[in-house]
């Protein structure tokens, strides 16, 4: 056996331990360059070539060029997994900040609901419902609000086939929970509601109301504003005052409008309120004795005050809002701000 053959192999096997070794780009060239360049150790063997007898010359022939292709081949596997790798770590760069999913949030109305909710619960009241769809006696008749009272106009109501309305506001919870339970009744009840209105920056043909109801022995006037007082200095601020407007209610006797002072200028006149310094709420009032007639309460023994919260009103005032039909436009510009 010519020596060649011999050196060939360990030629074979050292290429194959250093092969081994390498770990980036760089290592993989100077290998390159010290076995398969013009003089490295591959062209180096084929020297032999010319020292050979015309016999030995086609078999070590055959034996270099094995082993010339077996450098090649792992030479071209190792740059190929090399280039991979490196492209794999060019994909992951731990360093970037990760996709954070989109979560949604509470929508402005129900944050302001919630926080509404909490107040009156920790003062002790009961939260209550009623459905969208009202029967005429819930929605007007029950609360002596006689057949020929404007708000029962075609032109304030939607009706529906079958003496059914979409409620008006939410005060039919109001008989709805004293027909359920005996004073003392002590409950908010927070709904939408639906009117004709032509849709402008304060009116929206479905908005939404906080109904209360409070009834009880000695119940007066002065709880009631003692409580919106304290509610709504809890919702906007210490410096929330509240003024009652003489008004009219079927269901109330006496009835107030309460306005608030406006969170815009603090009560010294601006855009807002219309130079006023006051931020219309709602209605609210003494219970009238003859609505008590309707759910069989004793008006001898009991009295008691009601009162209706605009939602979108409160919020525009919390959140400075101009215009309430953006509550309910469903642009995420606007409900990502809160
Ligand atoms: N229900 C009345 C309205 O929608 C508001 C109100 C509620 C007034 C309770 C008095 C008592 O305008």
């Amino acid at each position: 056996m010519h020596p060649i053959t011999q050196e060939l192999e360990q030629l074979q096997k050292d290429f194959s331990q250093e092969a081994q070794d390498i770990a980036d780009m760089q290592a993989f060239d100077a290998l390159r360059i010290k076995y398969m360049s013009k003089k490295g150790l591959v062209a180096e063997k084929f020297k032999v070539m010319a020292t050979l007898s015309g016999e030995e010359r086609p078999i070590i022939g055959k034996h270099l060029n094995q082993m010339k292709a077996f450098v090649q081949n792992r030479l071209d596997e190792l740059r190929t997994s090399l280039s991979d790798a490196g492209e794999k770590s060019a994909k992951i760069d731990l360093t970037l900040p990760g996709n954070r999913p989109v979560i949604g949030r509470m929508h402005p109305l129900m944050k302001v609901l919630e926080e509404i909710k909490t107040i009156f619960r920790e003062m002790g009241f009961s939260i209550e419902t009623g459905p969208e769809v009202e029967t005429d006696f819930y929605n007007f008749e029950a609360l002596n609000i006689p057949a020929d009272h404007p708000s029962r106009d075609m032109q304030d109501s939607f009706y529906l086939p079958g003496e059914r309305v979409l409620r008006t506001h939410t005060s039919p919870v109001q008989i709805r929970t004293m027909q359920k339970v005996q004073p003392p009744v002590r409950m908010i009840a927070p709904g939408r509601c639906f009117r004709r209105d032509t849709p402008d920056a304060t009116h929206s043909p479905m908005f939404q109301q906080i109904e209360g109801l409070v009834v009880d022995e000695g119940v007066s006037m002065a709880d009631l504003k003692g409580v919106l007082l304290a509610a709504m200095r809890k919702l906007l601020g210490e410096h929330i005052q509240i003024r009652f407007r003489p008004s009219f209610f079927p269901f109330t006797e006496p009835s107030a409008e309460y306005d608030i002072t406006c969170s815009s200028c603090f009560g010294s006149g601006c855009r807002v309120c219309k130079q006023t310094g006051w931020l219309e709420i709602s209605g609210a009032g003494m219970v009238d004795p003859a609505v008590f007639g309707f759910v069989d309460y004793d008006a001898e023994k009991y009295t008691g005050y009601a009162f209706g919260m605009g939602l979108e009103r409160i919020a525009m005032i919390k959140y400075n809002i101009d215009d309430l039909r953006i509550f309910y436009e469903n642009d995420v510009r606007f409900l990502t701000q809160f």
